[in-house]
């Protein structure tokens, strides 16, 4: 689909200013150049170096606001899918809000409890939890886990039974529906390795019900990320309600329907999934049914709200590549996915003539390509970019490659802004090896 598509000459408008224009967290002014929420770039740039993340507070509590609205009278939780963006700030954030948290290992629960949200406001997902973890779980008291094979729930179960708990769980189904979005954030199909095939999920229900330590609740899906268009979601959700009154019918208690996450965002031309098309999606299946819904969205709530700056080291071969100081360890997205992100200067506009550059990190990979042939004004080095949409899946996914230190990363709101995590040092990255003495 177009907005993951890294290759040059996309047919619609990249010149920075419409990019910057299509944004209204993001305005140029004319002295300081490019300002998230009030705040100058340049100014967070000058005082941490580059590459840094900078998020805007202000952002995500409007987008989840927006989608709390829209969800408004369908008895539906919101648990943010803290792997998006993980930084104990922003689980603050969502945590004040009113949302809970959707965490698949028992570090991102941890993280969730230290930002102060309750254990009955988290929810466990994931397709290997191990025994440590569930264990955490359930003497953590949390509201469910999202059971993802046959296998795990005998597992729940034995753990469950030996600390003398019941264990809340829901079936996380794979509902064979194809999310039309790139193959590798896509988990609803039947040849995914996530979930429990749509056809054994009544009998294992039943089964559940009958285990010690486990008390089944409902049902959970998540069909994949970055989901623009509802036709998928309107026939997993049918598929679900479908199963649920057919539980229901065979004497089952159902109560809870988690409805997984994947709302998109604009990342090119292609505009952002309404979060009003989502309930509308939601409240058309199962509105009526007498259930707790839910919801796990990550990176509609937070990725427009971060950007990551970059500086140019220098440019080669007469302007046609840029390369950044910012690399594919920092944001691996577009060498993993083949992700679109749009990339604007920071600096002011000096309405200079726009060419094509291939904006490149400095690490030893050809994947490392943020993007091709942009139309961009002259770069000399020193200039600053900000690359957009970088809060969701961006420095949650960040490594040490080449040895490269962890950016640092701020957070703006309104006029203010305040580090939220210093640069890494280099001693940082080594402190946890040793040589051993056999070596001498
Ligand atoms: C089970 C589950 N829930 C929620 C999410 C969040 O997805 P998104 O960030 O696209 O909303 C994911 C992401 O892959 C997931 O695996």
């Amino acid at each position: 689909m177009a907005s993951l598509s890294p290759l040059p000459s996309p047919d619609f408008d990249l010149s920075p200013e419409a990019l910057v224009a299509a944004r209204p967290w993001l305005k140029r002014h004319a002295m300081d150049g490019l300002l998230l929420e009030d705040v100058p770039l340049n100014a967070i740039a000058d005082a941490l170096g580059t590459p840094t993340y900078v998020y805007s507070a202000g952002t995500i509590r409007t987008r989840l606001a927006a989608l709390t609205k829209a969800l408004a009278g369908l008895n539906c939780q919101i648990h943010f899918a803290v792997k998006a963006n993980d930084h104990q700030a922003v689980l603050r954030l969502m945590q004040q809000g009113g949302a809970g948290a959707d965490v698949v290992s028992g570090g991102e629960l941890l993280r969730a409890r230290r930002a102060g949200i309750l254990p009955r406001h988290i929810v466990f997902s994931g397709v290997g939890k191990t025994v440590d973890e569930i264990r955490l779980a359930l003497s953590q008291g949390i509201y469910q886990l999202n059971v993802e094979s046959a296998e795990e729930l005998e597992t729940i179960s034995a753990i469950a039974a030996s600390m003398g708990q019941t264990a809340d769980i829901v079936l996380r189904i794979n509902p064979d529906v194809d999310a039309g979005t790139h193959a590798k954030i896509t988990t609803g199909k039947a040849d995914n390795k996530f979930g429990i095939p749509y056809d054994d999920a009544a009998a294992l229900y039943a089964h559940a019900a009958t285990l010690p330590g486990i008390r089944p609740q409902g049902l959970a899906l998540h069909i994949g990320s970055q989901i623009l268009n509802m036709a998928p979601y309107r026939a997993a959700f049918a598929r679900a309600a479908e199963l649920i009154r057919h539980l229901r019918a065979s004497g089952q208690t159902v109560t809870r329907m988690d409805c997984g996450g994947g709302i998109g965002i604009l990342y090119a031309d292609a505009p952002e999934a309404s979060p009003e098309a989502f309930a509308g999606a939601i409240r058309q299946a199962f509105g009526g049914m007498d259930l707790s819904l839910a919801t796990e969205p990550g990176r509609w709530l937070v990725g427009p709200a971060g950007v990551l700056l970059s500086s140019v080291i220098l440019t080669k071969a007469e302007g046609r590549f840029t390369v950044l100081d910012a690399a594919m360890n920092d944001l691996v997205r577009p060498a993993m996915y083949d992700a679109f992100h749009a990339i604007v200067p920071v600096g002011p506009n000096n309405g200079g003539e726009l060419s094509p550059t291939d904006l490149v990190g400095p690490v030893c990979e050809t994947g490392d390509t943020f993007a091709r042939a942009r139309p961009m004004p002259r770069l000399a080095p020193g200039a600053r970019v900000a690359i957009l949409e970088a809060g969701a899946y961006g420095a949650v996914m960040g490594s040490t490659y080449n040895s490269r230190t962890l950016p640092a990363i701020a957070m703006v709101d309104g006029g203010h802004w305040a580090t939220i995590r210093a640069r890494q040092s280099i001693e940082a990255i080594w402190a946890g090896e040793t040589v051993p003495d056999f070596l001498g």
